[in-house]
């Protein structure tokens, strides 16, 4: 007798029909000895063996009387990408000595459990409903296997909960079934023999403790030796952060708040030393327990502080140019440390990417500076500093006045960037030229000197996002330059990418192969929905000593990449903030926060909007583009080497209830509206939600919703450039009306979905993952900031857990997010 292939809807468990699940009469049959059975088999067709499969040769036998089991696969299921599946098996007749499910169909996925009659998998990522068919085989006692089948039909992924409502409470909040564990705290300690953070102002040493103003964050998986990179390890790794600013006069890290903040008089060293040292960014080791709790390990070798004291080097084409030649580096090859890193970039071969973004304000420039520079015969330094904002009198935090015990201490006088006399190695007058760029870290050599990218520009970096890697394509890295009406930029390496390239030894060297040399572009959005990619290259487009800004080379372009990016015609837009490639498609989105400088007259069709927010009680809120807007583009032939794209505006941020026709164009509602985008990541591509249709997570730093609630993270599977369609927006603002044609995506609806609150006065963000989509990393920044040491406003993170917070200080934190579950996040 022969073994067929053909199913048998009778005896097909869990199956379409699922009412003959366990078919009684056949369960009791084949649990028959063999001369029944023989009965049984003579009155079938043979599509009923391959129920049996391999079974049914020997239950001919005529000498063979071993007994066979009963086997159900159980109901067919529907399910959509990304969520947890369980396939229950069962022996519904007989005694089995053994069970295993196999996959005998469909895209193929790993079976947790699979020798149990409960197994379990994640639905793969899917574009269209596919099935997958599997079988349960279960082996009699007699070593006789019987086996049933069953389907599960995955269809496109969908978010998996419920909307977390806008809140005022000093809280993280996120959905049911999920968890919020706090992992690494302002002033947590991270060397052997450092003390706990007292949280009182005592607390010194932040130089061997976690930086304030958490930002953007990158996980790299460590490997099981804790000496390499490991891209699939989920238990182990190192956390890259970011620690953008300080809250300022408020400071927390002092008992009292920040001495002498103005006025006259010198600034404690202490003081001074403590906020230096808090901003830059900071490398921990993180593991995950087997219960599956995250903590750092405050003792590990990798971990690391970078500051803004720390040795830089100078790479790519500004390296060694007259205007990095300074006092610390006179040969303009190095540059002393780096300050505001904002959001981040995480490249393939297991580097980091830290962006300095308003740098600007740290530095002091005396009235005698502008005079000073023309005397030397420096006067473009003085048109690249007004369009930088290098214009405080005084420099944040009022650094330069602080005297140093050690007399040949410069690391606070060189704050003060007034022009002496000579070519800028003398003083400090050179140092904002040091600040603005890119800078790549390897966190897995603490020994490593970090390098500034030139190529990529200088601006106020406010991250840097590299586009889908693909063998033998040249790949790009976009970047926002975070002030109103700035622009958006990408660069192009010279090199194209190689997959071998992201296990090398020496990161840095692959850094110095695509991130050294290459041609940086700024984009200009044309109202038809096209846009171009503008090559910022000396020479080229009015980029020549020619220009009203006098260029002198290709280092004279990069230094002064805004004023480059002016002569080329680029497009003014309403802050951009981060960068984000969808991987599957490539396709890029920028975040563009928001603009209270955008008029009705100069609103455009990439920034269509001007208006004033009306809060809840009605009164006139913030105006321009209040609530900000995320862009997006398509390369051409999507590819990373092109030079045009089409674009359309993926959401609008706006209250529920604002005016649909101008200002809610997305028809946000309840569930997801949301003000002033800025952090936002699309999950990673080894795991389903970085597949197929990618989620995506937007966070806010939000000042004009704040009324109602606060700052929020929300998650979206976004569709396609030019899934929308053209609209019209009327804007009214200050007294001037304008009419602007703009093109808007398909109105996201339920898929967009808030997905957490931050507690009082944070911002959200910086975000990552572990490479299995399990582990969510984000960053709480600064909550609390409008209090004071003797009021605070937040006691975040002590409030996390109900405990009695007192009047505790808040901090910024990292925090961990995790599905009670274990699934993956967000479905
Ligand atoms: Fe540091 Fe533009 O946010
Ligand atoms: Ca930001
Ligand atoms: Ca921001």
């Amino acid at each position: 007798m022969k073994t067929t292939t053909t199913a048998l809807d009778l005896f097909h468990d869990g199956d379409v029909d699922t009412n003959r699940s366990g078919n009684p009469h056949l369960a009791d049959l084949v649990a028959e000895r063999y001369s029944r059975r023989q009965t049984l088999f003579g009155g079938l067709s043979a599509a009923g063996a391959a129920v049996f499969g391999g079974m049914l040769l020997s239950a001919c036998d005529e000498d063979d009387d071993r007994r066979a089991v009963t086997v159900s696969a159980g109901n067919a299921a529907t399910t959509s990408s990304g969520r947890a599946v369980s396939l229950t098996g069962a022996i519904t007749g007989g005694t089995a000595s053994g069970t295993g499910w196999t996959q005998t169909g469909g895209p193929s996925v790993v079976l947790s459990n699979a020798s149990s009659p409960t197994a379990s998998f994640t639905a793969p990522a899917v574009t269209t409903p596919t099935t997958l068919t599997f079988a349960f085989t279960g082996t009699s006692t007699d070593g006789v296997r019987s086996e049933a089948t069953t389907t599960v039909t995955v269809n496109p992924a969908v978010l998996g909960f419920t909307a977390v409502a806008k809140s005022l409470a000093d809280v993280v909040a996120v959905p049911a079934g999920y968890s919020v564990g706090v992992l690494y705290r302002t002033g947590d300690p991270i060397a052997a023999g450092v003390s706990a953070y007292a949280n009182n102002g005592t607390d010194g040493n932040f130089g061997a403790r976690a930086g304030d103003h958490h930002d953007g964050m990158s996980y790299f998986g460590l490997s099981a030796t804790g000496t390499a990179p490991d891209p699939s390890s989920n238990i182990r790794g190192l956390l890259v952060m970011n620690h953008e600013n300080i809250s300022g006069t408020v400071n927390y890290m002092h008992p009292n708040g920040q001495t002498r903040n103005s006025g006259s008089g010198p600034r404690p060293e202490e003081e001074s030393i403590k906020e230096i040292e808090a901003h830059g960014v900071s490398v921990i080791e993180v593991v995950r327990a087997s219960g599956g709790t995250w903590s750092y390990v405050q003792a590990s070798a990798l971990n690391r502080r970078i500051t803004p004291n720390t040795a830089m080097q100078i790479n790519g084409p500004a390296r060694g140019t007259p205007l990095l030649r300074t006092r610390f580096s006179p040969d303009g090859t190095g540059a002393r440390g780096t300050i505001n890193n904002c959001a981040n970039g995480t490249m393939p071969w297991n580097t980091y990417l830290t962006a300095e973004e308003n740098w600007a304000g740290y530095f002091r420039r005396d009235s005698t500076d502008s005079a000073a520079r023309t005397a030397a015969g420096r006067a473009k330094e003085v048109t690249s500093l007004a369009r930088y904002g290098v214009t405080s009198t005084s420099g944040n935090n009022r650094w330069a006045t602080t005297v140093a015990a050690d007399p040949a201490s410069t690391i606070y006088t060189r704050w003060n960037a007034t022009a002496t006399t000579g070519d800028g190695t003398t003083d400090f007058s050179h140092d904002p030229f040091t600040m603005g760029w890119i800078v790549e870290i390897d966190p897995f050599n603490p020994a490593s000197t970090p390098r500034k990218r030139t190529a990529l520009g200088r601006m106020n970096h406010e991250g840097c996002q590299i586009g889908r890697a693909i063998a033998g394509v040249r790949p790009a890295f976009y970047m926002g330059d975070d002030a109103q009406n700035e622009y958006c930029y990408k660069f192009v390496s010279s090199a194209a990418w190689s997959a071998a390239d992201a296990s090398a030894t020496d990161r840095l060297a692959v850094g110095d192969k695509y991130l050294d040399s290459g041609t940086l572009y700024v984009a200009r959005f044309n109202a038809d929905g096209s846009g171009v990619w503008l090559p910022l290259v000396f020479g080229q487009g009015g980029l020549t000593a020619s220009a009203s800004y006098s260029f002198a080379d290709q280092a004279d372009v990069l230094v002064n990449t805004r004023i480059a990016a002016d002569v080329l015609g680029a497009t003014r837009m309403d802050r951009p903030e981060w960068t984000a490639v969808n991987p599957a498609t490539g396709e890029m989105y920028l975040t563009l926060t928001n603009n209270s400088s955008r008029t009705a007259a100069t609103a455009d069709a990439p920034n269509p909007r001007a208006y004033t927010d009306t809060r809840a009680n009605g009164a006139a809120g913030n105006s321009g583009n209040p609530n900000g807007h995320v862009i997006r583009l398509r390369e051409a032939g999507d590819s990373s080497e092109a030079l045009g794209f089409t674009w359309d505006i993926y959401a609008f941020g706006a209250r529920a209830t604002a005016n649909a026709a101008n200002i809610n164009l997305s028809g946000l509602d309840d569930s997801n509206d949301f003000s002033s985008p800025d952090g936002m990541w699309f999950g990673l591509p080894s795991n389903v939600s970085g597949q197929a249709t990618p989620l995506l997570w937007l966070q806010t730093d939000d000042g004009a919703y704040t009324d109602v609630t606060n700052c929020m993270m929300l998650a979206a599977i976004p569709g396609t450039v030019g899934d929308g369609a053209t609209r019209t927006v009327s804007n009214t603002l200050g007294g001037s009306t304008s009419s602007v044609t703009t093109r808007v995506g398909k109105a996201p609806g339920t898929t967009l979905r808030r997905f957490l609150v931050g507690p009082k006065e944070c911002e959200i963000t910086g975000i990552h993952s572990t490479p299995d989509g399990r582990s969510l990393f984000v960053n709480i920044q600064h909550p609390g900031e409008n209090g004071t040491a003797a009021a605070p406003t937040s006691s975040w993170p002590a409030t996390q857990t109900g405990a009695a917070t007192g009047s505790a200080r808040p901090r910024s934190a990292t925090i961990v997010i995790t599905k009670d579950d274990g699934g993956l996040v967000g479905y």
